[in-house]
């Protein structure tokens, strides 16, 4: 298939040769067509080639010849489809390419179209490539479709249908798929042509930034629990790996370093490991509970010792020994008999004096509570196992406590071997506001914000209430829910006005106000608490040092939100320079893998399967 100049010099080549019985030369070709040099008609000639109309050998003086004659259609190129985000569907016809019959099959109606985007790139199609599509209303799984979606915006991706649905499914590893319940097909791919003058230059300017995927982040498969790391689940942990990466390419031993959303305290244990300093802060009591015993080393000697003992003092405690505690609801998510075994160990762990090691047991107990509950484990919202299941639930409270407490062991006696001389603080926060760390007195901030779902998806409060009201850690166990209202996000705006300079985001804030305003208040609260963390760690940070943030892009009623390109927006207003978006996979982030915000019953949603690392510098 050929460009409408290509169809030019071929015929002029064709005419040529019928006149003089040879072909012209590139310079004749040059001077009719008014090329700017030879090369550019040998670049004509080269492609005609490459396109099976002429033959091979041109170079060699008037020796080129037209392939016999085919049955070329000309295809109208309609307009610009995105291959990455919808856009306004195509538009009226200004140019035309010519392709042979056989290229197309025989039947059908043809248009082309050009693609901008890359998020069809592992099928081959890149930005400014034309794609020739054969018109028809219906296609097979699998096929790669003009799409037409939320009445007039086309999209190219392939087709999948699902239970109640259809999936729009990109080919692009940096990219999500799309769901909706209506799609009209408006052609199916038949052919592609590679962009020859390219188009990408222009087209990538559309974006700001550039996400650069990178497999080596991925961690697929290597082993997450070392260390002190595998002591007690919490949503969304870091991958220690990639902690420990950021940490050795943007830090250096006897640095400073903090992480202003530390959750259960990866990255802190990561730079103890590796002779770092470091801050930590949250607002979750659990979290900051979490992190301190999982970054102070304790000798695995008085460990072992003080085990044995434990387990000795909370097979003799009777049952008239123990309080049953009184919080609400403790009936429905404990049953009797656990209730009470837990009661027996939580005053044997008590008994101890060593706070450091009471609170290494206590991880080990806090864990053994979330898996005697009444709860499914696999969840970090609180849903009640049901029926015959709950029935014949019979938790080994002991025996849970036993194979946590002596994971621990094994775990801290290796962090007790490995950690270097270096401190750890940390520090129950909220990382919009101040905390009391010195202006430009951190070497590297690195974190791991939350997504901004705390209220539906990852519930920080949620996770933490069962622990919370047998560990004592909240003030009021009872409200420890309530805590997602506090995190980034939790609490709506009262209106959609905001002063965020960021484009992205209100492209976002548009297209979620469209379907439902309270979400995009929601979503709109988020980033303006974001925004002030970005401030706090701007003027902690040192200048010219780094602040790496590890963000999964959230999607809100179908809406992709480019949590990456946002904060490279709102960093570069706040006076970092974003350096660096690097795409990995996240195979063993513990992340919710299927729940259904689109609300069609059945439809399930991947919530993440990606995250950015964003690599922001001070100026
Ligand atoms: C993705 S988690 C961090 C997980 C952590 N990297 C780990 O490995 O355990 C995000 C954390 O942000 C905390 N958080 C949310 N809003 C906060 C705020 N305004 N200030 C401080 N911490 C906050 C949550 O409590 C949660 O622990």
């Amino acid at each position: 298939m050929l460009t409408k100049k290509q169809v030019q010099v071929l015929d002029f080549v064709r005419d040529y040769r019928k006149k003089h019985d040879y072909a012209p030369s590139l310079d004749e070709i040059k001077k009719k067509f008014k090329l700017a040099s030879v090369s550019t008609a040998h670049y004509y000639i080269k492609k005609l080639q490459d396109a099976g109309q002429l033959k091979k050998g041109y170079n060699s003086p008037r020796s080129v010849a037209t392939i016999s004659e085919k049955q070329t259609i000309e295809v109208p190129i309609l307009g610009v489809i995105a291959a990455g985000q919808p856009i306004e569907a195509i538009e009226t016809p200004d140019e035309t390419i010519t392709i042979t019959r056989d290229e197309v099959g025989r039947q059908g109606k043809h248009y082309a179209l050009r693609v901008q985007g890359n998020s069809m790139i592992e099928e081959g199609i890149f930005d400014g490539d034309i794609v020739v599509i054969r018109k028809q209303e219906a296609a097979d799984n699998g096929q790669m479709v003009v799409a037409v979606i939320d009445d007039n915006e086309a999209t190219l991706k392939k087709l999948y249908r699902e239970r109640g649905r259809f999936r729009l499914q990109p080919a692009n590893p940096t990219l999500f798929p799309m769901y909706r319940k209506e799609v009209e097909v408006r052609g199916v791919v038949v052919k592609i042509i590679r962009n020859l003058e390219s188009l990408s230059d222009e087209s990538r300017a559309k974006d700001k930034y550039l996400r650069k995927i990178d497999y080596s982040w991925d961690y697929r498969g290597e082993k997450t629990k070392s260390y002190t790391h595998g002591m007690h689940t919490y949503p969304a942990m870091f991958i220690p790996q990639v902690a420990r990466r950021i940490l050795e390419a943007y830090s250096k031993p006897r640095d400073t370093v903090c992480d202003i959303f530390c959750g259960s305290g990866t990255a802190l244990a990561e730079s103890r490991l590796l002779g770092r300093n470091a801050y930590g802060i949250d607002l979750n009591p659990l979290a900051i509970f979490l992190a301190k015993a999982k970054t102070t080393p304790i000798d695995p000697k008085k460990l072992i010792r003080e085990y044995q003992a434990l387990l000795g003092r909370a097979e003799k405690i009777k049952n008239t020994d123990i309080e049953k505690p009184d919080f609400k609801n403790i009936d429905f998510w404990f049953k009797d008999s656990v209730i009470i075994k837990l009661a027996k160990l939580k005053k044997a762990i008590r008994q101890i004096e060593d706070h450091a090691v009471q609170d290494l047991f206590m991880v080990a107990f806090s864990e053994t509570v979330r898996y005697s509950s009444n709860t499914k484990t696999g969840e970090f919202k609180l849903v009640r196992i049901k029926g015959e299941k709950l029935e014949n639930h019979h938790p080994d409270v002991l025996g849970i406590f036993r194979k946590n407490a002596e994971k621990n062991i094994a775990g801290m006696t290796d962090y007790f071997r490995d950690a270097k001389n270096a401190w750890v603080k940390i520090i129950q926060g909220d990382s919009s506001k101040p905390n009391g760390i010195d202006n430009n007195s951190i070497d590297c901030v690195l974190t791991s914000p939350p997504y901004g779902d705390s209220r539906t998806t990852v519930a920080y409060g949620q996770f933490s209430r069962l622990s919370a009201q047998w560990i004592d850690v909240f003030d009021d166990p009872n409200k420890a829910s309530g805590l997602d209202n506090e995190l980034l996000g939790g609490r709506a705006t009262r209106n959609l006005t905001h002063e965020l300079s960021s484009e992205y985001l209100n492209d976002a804030l548009d297209r979620i106000t469209r379907q439902d305003e309270n979400r995009a208040r929601d979503v709109l609260s988020f980033y303006i608490g974001l925004n002030d963390c970005l401030k706090q760690a701007y003027k902690m940070l040192k200048p010219k040092k780094y602040f790496c943030l590890v963000i999964g892009n959230r999607l809100v009623k179908q809406v992709r939100i480019p949590t990456d390109f946002i904060i490279a927006e709102l960093g570069e207003n706040i006076g970092f320079t974003c350096e660096e978006i690097i795409v990995r996979n996240i195979p063993g982030k513990r992340m919710p893998i299927k729940n259904s915000p689109t609300n069609i019953v059945g439809a399930l949603e991947e919530t993440m399967n990606k995250e950015s690392i964003v690599i922001l510098r001070k100026n």
